[in-house]
């Protein structure tokens, strides 16, 4: 259709603004009792979160060519401010803090390799973002799922969804190559003790290997160490506690599993199995995985809804759904595990960890009763309040 002066210059200015609108769609939007913040600066799909081991930082990285940082110190203030580092040229799938905050690495979606960024403390309180001049060199054949730093420092990890993870120095050369045997990777991690590695597959076991240095921090192997056996279908996921010493799993078979992992292999000691829990939508579809960093609360994702179980009693406690516009992507708790984080379209949401307080409440009824000395009473006494109190100012003490 034809239009006239008037109309032309009208429907042009129709049309910028529906193109603006294009650009800018509407966020998804979702609303529940727990959320805690939504954090939006973010104009493509977010994949990557991380949380600096300080505890000051979330890390996210999206589509849109930047990596954000954000300070958790104001995740309940009304205004959530970021940092950004733009990625030139290219965009990151994957963020990871360095241990000493410091710099942090991104994988590259169209480099096909890893890029290290100094940040730089200025004197206004924020950071200058610095690519380093050199890339790392390009040795993944099958695109990558997963990067980490050692807490140590010691190493660099990157695992590609075919069989193989590679560990690196910090210098960018391969110390050890992998071949997990698994088919294809689905995930991989290092430990927070960076003692380990973890891979799982196609198997339906998820296979750790020690990293061993010697006295003078020098690489010198990777040996295997133990399983976990028992899913009787390929792993999705896993996530270690943060002292290292138990694990969680989850399965095509339908089930979460939690593990004691704080054996010694060296003697033949096997993880054992401490709880399984049901979760039928792992059966038909990928989903992911984190653990609260104290073990109570399990948090598992299919699609846009997220499931929190209590790791103790195996029951499940709340169930957020259609939480963002597109699949969840990563999700993470806090270091203190009072938050837990997802994100999957342009925002992360922020959650209450209601289950965690919940659990405290019920570890600090149970010892109370088997205190013995009146000092251990009151710790323990504090404790369970600070909990009743979280639990409180939230609406969700439950009777
Ligand atoms: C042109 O504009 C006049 C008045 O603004 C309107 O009556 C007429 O239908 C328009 N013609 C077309 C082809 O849109
Ligand atoms: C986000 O991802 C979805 C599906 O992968 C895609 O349809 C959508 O266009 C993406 N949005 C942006 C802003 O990149
Ligand atoms: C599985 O691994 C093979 C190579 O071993 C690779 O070609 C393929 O792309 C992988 N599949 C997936 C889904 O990544
Ligand atoms: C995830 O599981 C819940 C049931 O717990 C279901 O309502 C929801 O549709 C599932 N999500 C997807 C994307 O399949
Ligand atoms: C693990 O997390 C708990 C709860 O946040 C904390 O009290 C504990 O100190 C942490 N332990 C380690 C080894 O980081």
């Amino acid at each position: 259709q034809k239009a006239n002066g008037t109309k032309k210059s009208g429907s042009k200015k129709q049309k910028q603004s529906q193109r603006i609108r294009k650009e800018k769609p509407q966020q998804h939007s979702f609303t529940h009792r727990l959320l805690a913040a939504a954090l939006k600066s973010h104009s493509g799909n977010i994949s990557c979160m991380d949380f600096s081991s300080n505890g000051k930082y979330l890390a996210t990285c999206a589509d849109d060519r930047t990596v954000r940082i954000w300070s958790t110190k104001d995740f309940l203030q009304r205004e959530h401010r970021s940092m950004r580092a733009n990625v030139e040229l290219d965009h990151a799938t994957l963020v990871r803090f360095s241990p000493d905050c410091r710099a942090f690495i991104v994988w590259l979606a169209n480099g096909d390799t890893l890029r290290v960024f100094k940040m730089t403390k200025r004197e206004d309180g924020g950071f200058t973002f610095t690519a380093t001049p050199e890339d790392f060199p390009k040795k993944h054949k099958a695109p990558v799922i997963n990067i980490g730093i050692a807490d140590t420092g010691k190493f660099i990890m990157t695992a590609s969804s075919d069989t193989t993870v590679l560990i690196w120095n910090l210098k960018g050369q391969v110390l050890s190559t992998i071949n997990t045997n698994q088919m294809n990777n689905t995930y991989a991690a290092i430990s927070p003790c960076s003692r380990f590695v973890a891979t799982c597959g196609f198997t339906p076991d998820v296979k750790v290997w020690e990293v061993c240095f010697g006295k003078k921090g020098d690489f010198q192997e990777v040996v295997r160490a133990f399983e976990l056996k028992g899913h009787t279908a390929a792993v999705h996921s896993f996530a270690f506690s943060n002292d290292s010493r138990r694990m969680a799993s989850v399965s095509k078979d339908g089930t979460w599993k939690l593990w004691d992992t704080d054996v010694e292999y060296k003697k033949q000691q096997d993880p054992y199995l401490l709880r399984t829990g049901r979760f039928e939508e792992a059966s038909t579809m990928q989903c992911r995985l984190a653990l609260s960093p104290d073990t109570h609360v399990l948090a598992l994702a299919n699609g846009t809804s997220i499931h929190l179980y209590n790791t103790r009693r195996g029951e499940k406690e709340e169930c957020f759904e259609q939480v963002h516009g597109e699949c969840i992507t990563d999700l993470s708790f806090d270091i203190t595990g009072r938050f837990l984080a997802s994100c999957g379209d342009r925002a992360v949401r922020l959650f209450h960890n209601t289950p965690g307080h919940r659990a405290v409440v019920e570890e600090m009824q149970g010892l109370l009763k088997r205190a013995s000395t009146e000092s251990t009473r009151q710790r323990l006494q504090q404790q369970l309040t600070q909990a009743q109190e979280a639990l409180r100012s939230l609406g969700a003490l439950k009777k």
